[in-house]
């Protein structure tokens, strides 16, 4: 039983914000963090909640022509090559009881669009279970830093991630043919802490 967090970064924001999740994730489950580049091809069977995040770009997932924007407002940039949209439209329907959630990073408020929002769609059509409501973390500027508090905000998402899980943890597959919808809307539990983003 593990969590596998996902993430694109261009300026280290989002992966800074990845980190802190996995941080308080790991206070009841082990997770692992890795940039999107050298994440695996399908979700690994061990992994027991999928969380994918990157920054908001043109207020979706972000393209490869807003990826060399964002190379042109820094000398180094981190997923310059790959962003979660193009791992997530390689990645297979679900086939593991893997549940999912998503995050992003975004300058604007939250009524605009939200890189979250859309990854989050591709997963449910994925036959994700979504173990959670997209969550966004606030950045000053373009290129950063984040907002005050939001480290701590993202690392207590994470222990509410994995206190979640634990209390309504799927026990086997779900095939897409016969997958029944069993988290209708992403919940909190009624216990949960989970807030929406
Ligand atoms: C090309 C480009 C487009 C962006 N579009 C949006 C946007 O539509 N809405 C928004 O809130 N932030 C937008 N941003 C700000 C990013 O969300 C911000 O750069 C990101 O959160 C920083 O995270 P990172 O350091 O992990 O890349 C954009 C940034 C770039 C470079």
């Amino acid at each position: 039983m593990r969590a596998l967090v996902v993430y694109e970064s261009m300026f280290g924001n989002t992966a800074a914000i990845a980190r802190a999740i996995a941080d308080g994730i790991e206070a009841s489950m082990h997770a692992d963090v890795v940039e999107v580049s050298a994440a695996p091809a399908t979700v690994p069977a061990d992994v027991t909640m999928l969380i994918v995040g990157g920054p908001t770009h043109a207020f979706s997932m972000s393209w490869p022509s807003t990826r060399r924007d964002a190379a042109g407002r820094s000398a180094s940039v981190i997923s310059r090559d790959r962003g979660i949209r193009e791992w997530l439209g390689a990645l297979p329907g679900v086939t593991t009881p893997t549940v999912a959630t998503t995050f992003d990073t975004r300058a604007t408020s939250r009524l605009t669009g939200s890189a979250a929002r859309a990854a989050s769609r591709r997963l449910d059509r994925l036959g994700f279970p979504l173990v959670a409501s997209p969550m966004s973390f606030r950045v000053t500027d373009f290129t950063g830093p984040l907002v005050d508090g939001e480290l701590d905000r993202a690392h207590a998402w994470g222990e509410a991630l994995a206190a979640e899980i634990a209390v309504r943890r799927p026990t086997r597959p779900v095939a897409r043919s016969t997958y029944q919808r069993p988290f209708q809307r992403p919940y909190p539990h009624p216990q949960s802490r989970l807030g929406e983003a």
